[in-house]
């Protein structure tokens, strides 16, 4: 993988592109299915760093993996048969594996060590550790990894309040946690965070039931094990669709992709703008709704991004924010404090990147201004930051063509959730109009 790339200016993108499966559904199935005493046979799972990190963790709690071509198998003596890993928990550079599993590990009667890379060990941690605290684990109350947890079989207390962030990793931490309480919980959540744990583990025969905001979590129920079919990403396809809709005359078709409304802020955002994206051939797969995308390119208006969307496209405001930059007036998004806490602080790395490409834009505690005009050609840099890595790849296909090539550094980032990224982008160029 190239650490360094250089995109020039594209025409029109066309094509039909398979995008990998979805990072936080693969998460979730391979978790799930862990607690689940048995066999479970995964397909279309996302095959990349992140998910790595999960597996390498819950084998050394004693679960199998048997991968083959297209599939994955799953075989796992159950929550209950888990045995102490020998070395600490790596999650890398994966800020849901950290956090979902800490969830796990408080109903595992050993201690669990977690820990990741130089990103992860800057993320904030006591938004998960504080609510496992209150659930009675004995946890080291670090506010970064490295951190351990002693779990119990039967932490002693439920958990019965609003959490304190829209974030499904915090939601499913503590539902995984309440799963394995000795009494009920009860969690509420402050914004529609993305509801894959939910749904799998309703599927599974989990105590879950969903009452509005509120989860309700009877726990001791014994999950059973699900084969499942992962849908492409939508926040992998939301690159392509981006990059569609900056370049007057695309039309790029994106098959099978997870169309959770928890997840499809991103098309809500790009309609508001004025772009044409169509769903269609819907359909339900393992639980998850799921259709074929088509999205072209046209005029961009400028929009508000606030409140809820954000929540419900939180990982693709970087790259809404490049096609703001393209808009015909001034874009605003506000209340996205969150992005300060990714994997890069996506609030600072995605400013910069404007500002190298020549827009003018300001950055606010919780978001920024963007006045819309053109993007030129420039250096940019990842900052390991994946996501970064591909908003740049976007920003610079839509680049005027006068302002020649830009080069990325830090393009190795996309092994974290897309590592054909880069193959693929030299696909859809390479297709003749
Ligand atoms: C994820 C949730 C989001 C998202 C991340 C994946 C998940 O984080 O940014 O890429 O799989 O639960 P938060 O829940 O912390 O917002």
């Amino acid at each position: 993988m190239p650490e360094q790339v250089v995109v020039r200016p594209g025409g029109p993108l066309r094509g039909t592109l398979r995008v990998p499966g979805d990072k936080s559904i693969s998460h979730r199935a391979l978790i799930c299915n862990a607690l689940a005493p048995g066999e479970a046979e995964i397909r279309g799972l996302l095959d990349s760093a992140d998910c790595r990190s999960t597996i390498a963790c819950l084998r050394q709690w004693g679960v199998q993996f048997e991968e083959s071509a297209d599939r994955i198998l799953v075989r796992s003596p159950g929550q209950d048969g888990f045995r102490p890993a020998a070395q600490v928990l790596d999650c890398g550079n994966s800020g849901t594996s950290i956090r979902l599993l800490s969830g796990v590990a408080a109903g595992l009667p050993f201690r669990s060590r977690f820990d990741g890379d130089e990103s992860l060990r800057r993320r904030p941690m006591r938004r998960v550790l504080d609510p496992l605290t209150q659930m009675g684990a004995a946890v080291d109350l670090a506010d970064t990894a490295p951190f351990w947890i002693d779990g119990a079989p039967g932490l002693t207390r439920g958990f019965d309040r609003e959490i304190a962030v829209a974030s499904a990793q915090v939601k499913s931490c503590i539902v995984f946690a309440a799963l394995r309480a000795e009494r009920p919980s009860r969690i509420v959540e402050p914004g529609p965070s993305r509801d894959h744990t939910e749904r799998m583990l309703i599927a599974m025969g989990a105590g879950l039931d969903v009452r509005g905001a509120a989860i309700h979590v009877e726990p001791g129920a014994e999950l059973t094990p699900q084969d499942l079919e992962v849908p492409g990403d939508i926040s992998a396809a939301a690159y392509w669709i981006i990059a569609a809709a900056m370049t007057p005359g695309s039309e790029v078709l994106l098959p099978n992709i997870g169309v959770n409304p928890r997840r499809t802020g991103v098309i809500d955002v790009l309609r508001d703008m004025g772009v044409r994206v169509e769903l269609v051939n819907r359909r339900d797969v393992s639980g998850e709704p799921v259709a074929d995308i088509v999205a072209r390119g046209g005029r961009l208006h400028p929009t508000l991004i606030d409140g809820d969307t954000v929540v419900r496209a939180v990982d693709e405001i970087p790259t809404l924010a490049v096609a703001a930059a393209l808009a015909d007036g001034v874009t605003e998004i506000r209340d996205a404090a969150e992005l300060r806490v990714k994997e890069s602080d996506r609030i600072a790395t995605t400013a910069s990147l404007l500002r190298a490409m020549g827009v003018e834009v300001e950055e606010r505690p919780d978001g920024m201004r963007i006045v819309g005009g053109r993007l030129r050609g420039g250096e940019l840099d990842s900052h390991g930051d994946h996501r970064i890595a591909m908003t740049a790849a976007v920003a610079a296909l839509a680049a005027d063509r006068e302002s020649g090539p830009t080069t990325i550094r830090g393009a190795a980032a996309v092994e974290i959730s897309y590592p054909s990224f880069w193959r693929d982008l030299d696909q859809l160029r390479h297709v003749a109009v």
